[in-house]
């Protein structure tokens, strides 16, 4: 079957202007959520990404009226149905584990195949589960494809998450806002998007407090109202950028930014030596020919984002010295490592650190095992010196709008072939 690649011509200097998108890891439980209500809603400023598309899709399996135009959804929930979703849709992305979380607090049932997404090693779903479970849901975990959640009630508990987790706090925060009495979620994941959703619930009429900090507290209601929302601007896609201009911008503006959500980048670029000025709603991004060596370690947020650990790494190949990336969320995230030795990088990956030395790329054929990996190659690719072909797009157009004409627009030698 054919397939998609995208093809880089490397070293071209790029100028110019970038308008930041909305936030996928908000989008990506708004559009489920928008399930709890019980009148339409708007979601304005989506992602133009597949992610987005596949869930729109979901929720049609579901007989919710759907329109989606560019950026704005409306979704009419008013005739839902409780139907199963064990689909290969529900397997294409993780994200899809938040119809859980909404379908269980919509209907005190739910029917669903497990979720996808990134290969980033392990990433089990206990402590949604646990959540779940202690809202007072059962749960059938006998088949290897599917599982279903019922519970006669929800009711409000406390709940302690084990580790913090941005999924596992979300689908909870679904699952109780409809709950019976108050639900207590301590060790909560404080991410932007996990305020985000909190915001879009709260504009449907549920009552959440603490959102943003480790304890949040949410009180049931029964019923939630229609509501229009706006979604937060993409810290991933505006760091991802920021770390594109480093490379090889020689004037790049990266507007619709929440500079604070970017801070923990901004303050590592700056301690790299980056020329980058932030203004109230966006930043302005001069590379410079070479860079100081950095450490970075990733860290649940305001720490450094495991989302941006891949896109930032070429950047070290550009610095004086040796810079050590260590990996404390997604310990195996470090698929791009051997793809970029296939393009001369000087890195190695050991116990969750990659060692990288200053090298001079080279064009290459690469793969995009992820996400992230694959904004990686993108990166390294307008660095590298001749021509890297990227296989496996589907992961990055899972994640990034138009990111192929938006790259071309400011000058880089960028293309798609059928192959
Ligand atoms: N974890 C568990 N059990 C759970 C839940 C999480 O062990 O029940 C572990 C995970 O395996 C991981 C850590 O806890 O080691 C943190 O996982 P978290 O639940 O926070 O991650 P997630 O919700 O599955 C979201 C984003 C990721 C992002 C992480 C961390 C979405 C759809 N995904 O994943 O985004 O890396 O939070 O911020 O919101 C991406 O955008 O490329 C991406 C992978």
């Amino acid at each position: 079957m054919a397939q998609e690649v995208i093809k880089i011509r490397g070293g071209q200097t790029l100028k110019g202007t970038v308008n930041n998108h909305g936030a996928k890891n908000s989008a990506v439980a708004i559009i489920p959520a928008s399930i709890l209500a019980e009148d339409k809603v708007t979601i304005n400023g989506l992602p133009e990404i597949s992610d987005v598309e596949t869930l729109v899709s979901l929720l049609g399996d579901l007989n919710i009226k759907t329109e989606l135009d560019g950026s704005t959804l409306n979704v009419d929930p008013t005739e839902i149905e409780n139907a199963p979703l064990p689909n290969n849709k529900v397997e294409s992305l993780r994200a899809s584990y938040y119809m859980m979380g909404a379908m269980l607090g919509r209907f005190n049932k739910c029917v669903i195949g497990l979720p996808g997404g990134c290969p980033l090693g392990p990433r089990p779903i206990d402590q949604h589960i646990k959540g779940f479970k202690a809202l007072g849901a059962e749960i059938d975990e006998s088949s290897e494809t599917s599982m279903q959640l019922v519970a006669d009630k929800l009711v409000g508990a406390n709940i302690f998450l084990d580790m913090v987790s941005v999924g596992a706090t979300i689908n909870i925060m679904l699952a109780a806002v409809r709950a019976e009495g108050q639900t207590v979620i301590e060790n909560a994941a404080k991410e932007p998007e996990v305020v985000d959703v909190a915001s879009f619930l709260t504009s449907l009429g549920a009552n959440i407090k603490g959102a943003g900090t480790s304890t949040i507290k949410i009180m049931g209601v029964p019923h939630l109202h229609g509501s229009n929302h706006q979604v937060i601007p993409d810290r991933i896609e505006a760091g991802t950028y920021m770390c594109i201009a480093a490379a090889c911008g020689e004037d790049i503006e990266i507007n619709n930014i929440i500079p604070t959500h970017l801070e923990p980048l901004a303050v590592k670029m700056k301690e790299l030596g980056v020329d980058l000025t932030m203004e109230d709603d966006s930043v302005k991004i001069k590379r410079k020919p070479t860079y100081n060596s950095v450490d970075i370690k990733t860290l649940v947020y305001p720490g450094f984002a495991t989302d941006l650990q891949q896109p930032i790494t070429p950047l070290l190949f550009l610095t004086d010295g040796v810079s050590f990336v260590t990996e404390t969320i997604y310990p195996a995230r470090f698929k791009h490592v051997e793809e970029l030795q296939k393009m001369n990088a000087d890195i190695h990956v050991d116990n969750g650190t990659a060692t990288v030395k200053p090298s001079t790329l080279k064009g290459a054929e690469v793969y995009a095992s992820d996400l992230r990996a694959g904004a990686c190659l993108i990166v390294a690719g307008l660095l590298a010196e001749g021509v890297t072909t990227i296989y496996n797009v589907k992961h990055i157009y899972r994640g990034y709008t138009n990111i192929v004409k938006t790259l071309s627009a400011l000058g880089a030698d960028i293309w798609t072939e059928e192959i």
